[in-house]
């Protein structure tokens, strides 16, 4: 019976890991997945998990189950740094922990439609997986263009797309660094959304997945406070894979906001039952770690100046990028006003592979570059490349 399913493609963003590491030239260029890099290239553990590892290790008395939920202790000790420390809402939100940011998003998307929503606005283009988990579970995606043509956040699709829809409906919303864009709303442009949504009722899902990774902790999480101050409802989905650089452990959360305190209550239940029935209970190693860290004042600051450290340096990637200003066709200077680890270049699918092919340098199809594979060193090459293939 079994024979009947159709082969399918392996994830073209996660093929590109494999393809890149089977490439035996010394000079090429990884801007594929993800994965934040130091200017030397590496992706190392953070010290303070590294430290918060070891205390783990020596503290851990016991690997019994705990529920769905996951660790509440890593879920609350969180919440001061996405929420604020004086979140005014803060009696109205509920946690739980998640298997990475993508576990999030799976549980924000199944939540709505139990609740009744049947399709999902989301400005294009956007994370892949997006599509993929929606489309797993049967909802709806309708697009509406991002990007505005000036490379600024297109307003005008997003609020003829609110008004469109009302109560019942949600909206998929990047809480900081859009993947893959770069370009995020700016405070004022957050107040307007945030208005718009408690007009319109629509609910909001908001993905926070490379918090700290573009102005600051407190200024990326802008977008996130200024919509929870105003609405009755959201989901905020969280992942701790970049800013925690915990990749592979599958660190995230999910909260939500309730109308007020029995229905975030309600909204939970129906959230862990959900979890019990995919993955019972998130993984716990990376989110006891994160807990730990966040625990101790020392570790944190840690934390924080090495995720100062990777915006400084996806910052000065970006800044040398805008000076190179042309790259043949490619015009290269917005990147140096877009935020995060992702930026999109206006490549054809052929040059995408004649780049990759040719010149040793790996993006996804779309064009989506993840800046944290540039380096001082390699950033001539890569100017060189693009001028080459466009
Ligand atoms: C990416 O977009 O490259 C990352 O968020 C990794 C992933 O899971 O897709």
């Amino acid at each position: 019976m079994l024979d009947r399913l159709d082969k399918q493609p392996p994830d073209a963003l996660l093929a590109l890991i494999a393809l890149h590491d089977a490439d035996t030239r010394s000079d090429k260029i990884d801007l594929g997945v993800g994965v934040y890099r130091t200017a030397d290239g590496a992706t190392p553990v953070f010290e303070a998990v590294k430290a918060a590892e070891g205390k783990l290790l020596e503290q851990q008395t016991t690997k019994a189950y705990l529920g769905p939920e996951g660790d509440m202790g890593f879920v609350k000790a969180l919440m001061p740094h996405i929420f604020g420390a004086d979140c005014p809402v803060h009696n109205r939100l509920g946690g739980m922990q998640t298997p990475g940011g993508t576990g999030a998003v799976r549980l924000a998307a199944a939540l709505a439609m139990r609740a009744g929503v049947t399709h999902l606005a989301v400005g294009t283009p956007t994370w892949p997986n997006h599509n993929q988990i929606c489309a797993d579970l049967g909802l709806d995606i309708v697009g509406y263009p991002h990007a505005a043509p000036d490379g600024s956040a297109n307003m005008q699709a997003l609020r003829q797309a609110l008004r469109g829809m009302g109560k019942g409906d949600a909206i998929l919303l990047h809480g900081a660094c859009h993947n893959p864009t770069g370009i995020d709303y700016t405070p004022q442009q957050w107040d307007e959304i945030a208005d718009l949504l408690a007009e319109t009722g629509v609910l909001p899902i908001l993905d926070l997945a490379y918090h700290g990774l573009g102005n600051g902790m407190e200024e990326d999480a802008y977008g996130v406070r200024a919509v929870l101050a105003k609405v009755p409802e959201a989901l905020v989905c969280y992942s701790c894979d970049k800013n925690f650089g915990y990749y592979r452990d599958r660190v995230g959360a999910l909260y939500a906001l309730g109308a007020n305190a029995d229905d975030t209550q309600k909204i939970m239940t129906n959230a862990f039952s959900l979890a019990r029935a995919n993955w019972s209970m998130p993984p716990d190693h990376g989110a006891s770690v994160v807990r730990l860290i966040l625990e101790d004042e020392a570790l944190t600051k840690s934390w924080l100046d090495e995720v100062a450290s990777m915006r400084a340096r996806i910052g000065e990637v970006r800044a040398k990028l805008a000076e190179a200003g042309q790259a043949g066709a490619v015009d290269l200077k917005p990147l140096g006003e877009q935020k995060g680890m992702f930026a999109m270049l206006p490549l054809s699918k052929d040059q995408v592979i004649t780049l990759r092919e040719e010149h040793g340098v790996y993006m996804a199809g779309n064009g989506r570059i993840n800046i944290a594979g540039l380096t001082l060193d390699n950033i001539d090459k890569f100017v060189g490349a693009l001028a080459a293939v466009s």
